[in-house]
């Protein structure tokens, strides 16, 4: 933004004599002003809509000059296609300069409210994706049109001639599928860090983790369970060379970790390691880690940075996102927490690589879930490539994973403290809890989940609300990743007791969230517990 991208196009293009494109205006001829289209649909359905601009202009023969949007880097596919069909040049501005130009910033959404302060945080979370798209870099700062237009032509040529030179196919440089994808999530509340924070998903990430602590804590907390020492002590070493003082502490696995015992003896290691509020926490594990994680940095010395290394799926697309932290009481499940939103958090899918394929499968009831009540493209991703959606290496497993993490991204973005927005998260879970508590926690999360969906379908159906088609959608999808859709058939009384004593300690009303449609839920008072039983009944087995 600011850099004159726009401009600086039109007037290549004229010296070039060759066509211009600007996808920007492509996509206002095609869907209208582009805020409001964002602001109506939500960030996922423009960078869709986006894709599929960039995919239908790049495939022309005579493509020319071509101006993209600054966040078409945002998505590897879009990184992909136009690093393969042409030269690519990222033009980068001075802060200072890009706000002149940009004249009343303020009117541009992104940029509302502190104008200065994100753009630098839009660039920040950008520049990797940029730089490792892009094959040069020109700095438009102090540079008129002309000498901007004139730097782009002298770096194509060298281009040309390299290619020759070297007569290396296209793509040998770097595999852009292994760049980082960037998901920024506003919403930080008191624990903002520069305005909210980045997702960051892709391989190889602990090089990034010194850049999100930044240069002030000293002494960092690692927290992780026993089964991850191994990477706990790859995280540590890259700490302790970039110059921290970095202590790992060791908790129980899983639930066993989520205890006010296991957080009291995270406090006295922090006590006795003279934590001060500058030094930081990292949760390296899954769920149980970072909520167990969260809740120490949240409450020491009221309130400490933490940055979370999510190693299951669920705690990638879930649990790591949105700020939640939690252990348990004797009387239930994360009754005690705070809101405690991250400084960052650093996905590695190569951690994906050791996980159990059961944890897996259970992770994708929360992707699936996001399917459902935002973005389609999930499902029909899970439809068309069936036999990878498990395989920690395929891109579609990637490409999941970026859309369910921007489901909550976006969703935690307009409702941080589940006041209203966030309640949609919690698709399947009123009876996929009782599950839970029915199984004393020996139910796979994600099972309860994908059973609690189906019964929530079976509600809407019931009432009018959804057609069979998408029930008979919701079995067909969980039972092909390999989820339960059905429960046994006596517990009924247990499975009440269990989802009025949630309800209960939440402080709601007997309500499921249902779908009307893919994509449109909504909170569902329950006028009558003889709907439940008849919706239980059909998923009895
Ligand atoms: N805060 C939130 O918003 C939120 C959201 C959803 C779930 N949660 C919480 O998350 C927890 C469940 O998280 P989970 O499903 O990640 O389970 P988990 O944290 O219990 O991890 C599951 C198992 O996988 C092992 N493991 C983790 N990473 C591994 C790896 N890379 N290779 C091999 N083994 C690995 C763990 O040691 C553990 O045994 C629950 O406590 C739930 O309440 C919190």
């Amino acid at each position: 933004m600011g850099s004159g991208k726009s401009i600086v196009g039109q007037h290549l293009a004229q010296r070039l004599s060759a066509l211009y494109t600007d996808t920007d205006a492509l996509f206002v001829e095609r869907h209208g002003v582009i805020g409001t289209y964002f602001t109506a649909h939500g960030e996922p359905a423009f960078r869709d809509a986006e894709q599929d601009i960039i995919a239908e202009v790049v495939d022309t023969t005579d493509l020319g000059v071509l101006s993209l949007g600054g966040g078409a880097v945002l998505r590897s596919a879009n990184r992909e296609i136009i690093r393969g069909r042409g030269y690519v040049v990222f033009l980068d501005v001075s802060e200072e300069q890009a706000l002149e130009r940009l004249g009343d910033a303020s009117a541009r959404p992104v940029l509302a409210g502190d104008p200065a302060r994100n753009w630098s945080r839009i660039r920040t979370a950008r520049l990797d994706l940029f730089q490792a798209t892009a094959h040069d870099v020109i700095d438009t700062t102090g540079l008129d049109v002309d000498d901007v237009a004139t730097k782009i032509i002298d770096g194509h040529q060298q281009f040309l001639s390299r290619k020759t030179i070297t007569s290396m196919p296209e793509n040998t440089t770097t595999d852009s599928t292994d760049q980082p994808t960037v998901i920024p999530v506003s919403g930080g509340g008191a624990n903002e860090i520069n305005g909210g924070y980045d997702v960051v998903i892709g391989r190889g990430l602990l090089s990034k983790l010194p850049a999100i602590l930044g240069p002030h804590p000293y002494r960092v907390a690692i927290i992780l369970p026993r089964a991850l020492r191994a990477t706990g002590d790859v995280v540590k070493s890259a700490l302790d060379e970039a110059g921290y003082n970095a202590i790992l502490v060791e908790i129980p696995d899983s639930e066993e970790g989520k205890h006010i015992e296991v957080a009291s003896f995270c406090w006295q290691v922090l006590g006795q390691s003279d934590f001060t509020r500058s030094d930081a926490v990292v949760s390296v594990g899954g769920g149980a880690v970072s909520d167990l994680a969260g809740l120490v940095a949240a409450t020491w010395l009221r309130g400490v940075r933490v940055v979370h290394m999510p190693t299951t799926l669920l705690g990638m697309v879930d649990a790591a996102v949105g700020g939640k932290t939690g252990i348990n009481t004797a009387e239930g499940k994360n009754l005690v927490g705070s809101f405690h939103p991250p400084a960052g958090v650093l996905a590695d899918l190569d951690t994906l690589l050791t996980l159990p394929k059961n944890e897996i499968i259970s992770g994708l009831a929360e992707v699936v879930k996001c399917g459902f009540v935002s973005d389609g493209r999930i499902l029909d991703l899970i439809e068309e490539h069936q036999s990878q959606v498990t395989n920690p290496h395929s891109p579609v497993l990637r490409e999941l994973i970026e859309r369910a993490v921007q489901v909550k991204a976006d969703v935690v973005t307009k409702d941080l403290k589940e006041s209203n927005e966030r309640h949609m998260l919690n698709y399947g879970h009123t009876l996929g809890h009782a599950i839970e508590l029915a199984e004393r926690y020996q139910y796979r999360h994600g099972a309860a989940v994908a059973v609690g969906m189906v019964f929530a379908a079976e509600l809407a159906r019931s009432v009018g609300r959804l057609d069979d088609a998408t029930v008979e959608r919701h079995k067909n999808i969980l039972e092909g990743i390999g989820l339960p859709t059905s429960y046994h058939g006596d517990r009924w009384a247990t499975l009440l007791d269990g989802i009025r004593r949630d309800k209960k300690n939440r402080g709601e009303q007997l309500r499921f969230i249902l779908l009307e449609s893919q994509g449109s839920p909504i909170i569902y008072d329950v006028p009558d517990e003889s709907l439940l039983f008849a919706a239980y009944q059909e998923i009895a087995d």
